[in-house]
């Protein structure tokens, strides 16, 4: 049974009810995020649990949870699905504006938030070995998304219309360039892009998420290796000129992307220095 967390209450997932009027359904209305565990240890949560409640404080939306009672419910969740679902799993965790009695586009007064969580399977812990690597190959594409993409809004159609994009030309994903023509990051990941040595990443703005996995591998980078890493605007150019690119996530880690638009990235192998990165991060990222 598959155990999930609604409004205060564990129950069966079969069983957890929320009203169509409430305002995530209608309007998208709430902020969400995937927290992974492995073997019972979640990667980040402290980082995931402010980034929520900083789109919470943005979006204006009222609550009372603590990091302490994101706690207690993940590791509930975890306790209560591992048996049945293994030890890879990640935490959704859901917060929409609440159930309000009409279809009114100004915020309501007087609703409680509607918190929902629960556990899915993600991928095995990626391992630093290049043969075990899971690849990508992605397209490229104008970013026409809405301003507003650093907060981790459940109004996705922007990025899910990207993804299904990168889909329908048989790519896994696909980078997106502001009008500009400067990288932002993926439909569901952020972008790093490496050429003689140096690892670039977009720099955060209103155009992309804060990811959590970007901000850990900074760090690890940064203190834990004498890499030359710099955030900065990055043109297509230099994407399709790069000798690596990597797509993090929460639930890939940190992913060699091996095409471009058809074309390999450097020799269209895992790279060097993605091991190097994969290796610090797998050994630094509980710190
Ligand atoms: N996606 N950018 C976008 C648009 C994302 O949706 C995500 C995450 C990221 C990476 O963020 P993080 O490292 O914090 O997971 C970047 C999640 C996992 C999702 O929507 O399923």
């Amino acid at each position: 049974m598959n155990t999930v967390f609604l409004n205060g209450q564990f129950m069966a997932a079969s069983e957890a009810k929320i009203s169509p009027m409430d305002r995530g359904f209608l309007f998208g209305d709430g902020i969400y995020e995937v927290i992974p565990s492995y073997h019972g240890r979640f990667v980040g949560f402290a980082p995931h649990i402010a980034r929520l409640h900083s789109g919470l404080k943005e979006l204006n939306i009222q609550h009372s949870m603590t990091e302490a009672d994101w706690t207690d419910i993940s590791n509930q969740l975890l306790a209560l699905n591992r048996p049945a679902m293994g030890d890879n799993l990640a935490v959704y965790i859901q917060v929409s504006r609440g159930t309000d009695s009409k279809r009114y586009h100004a915020f309501p007064t007087g609703v409680n938030p509607t918190i929902f969580a629960y556990t899915f399977v993600i991928g095995k812990e990626p391992m630093a070995d290049k043969s075990q690597a899971v690849t990508f190959n992605v397209v490229t594409g104008n970013d026409l998304r809405w301003q507003r993409c650093h907060i981790k809004s459940t109004s996705l159609l922007g990025n899910v219309l990207h993804y299904q994009q990168g889909v329908e030309q048989g790519a896994q994903e696909i980078l997106l360039f502001d009008r500009e023509g400067n990288l932002t990051e993926g439909a569901a990941v952020n972008v790093f892009v490496v050429k003689n040595g140096e690892i670039a990443t977009p720099p955060l703005s209103n155009k992309l998420l804060p990811g959590i996995t970007r901000l850990l591998l900074l760090r690890i980078l940064r203190q834990h290796s004498p890499l030359n890493v710099v955030e900065r605007e990055i043109s297509y150019a230099e994407v399709v000129a790069a000798d690596e690119i990597w797509i993090t996530s929460s639930s890939k880690e940190i992913a060699p992307v091996l095409q471009v638009n058809g074309k390999p990235v450097g020799d269209g192998k895992v790279g060097d220095i993605w091991l190097k990165a994969q290796q610090l991060f797998s050994t630094h990222k509980y710190d």
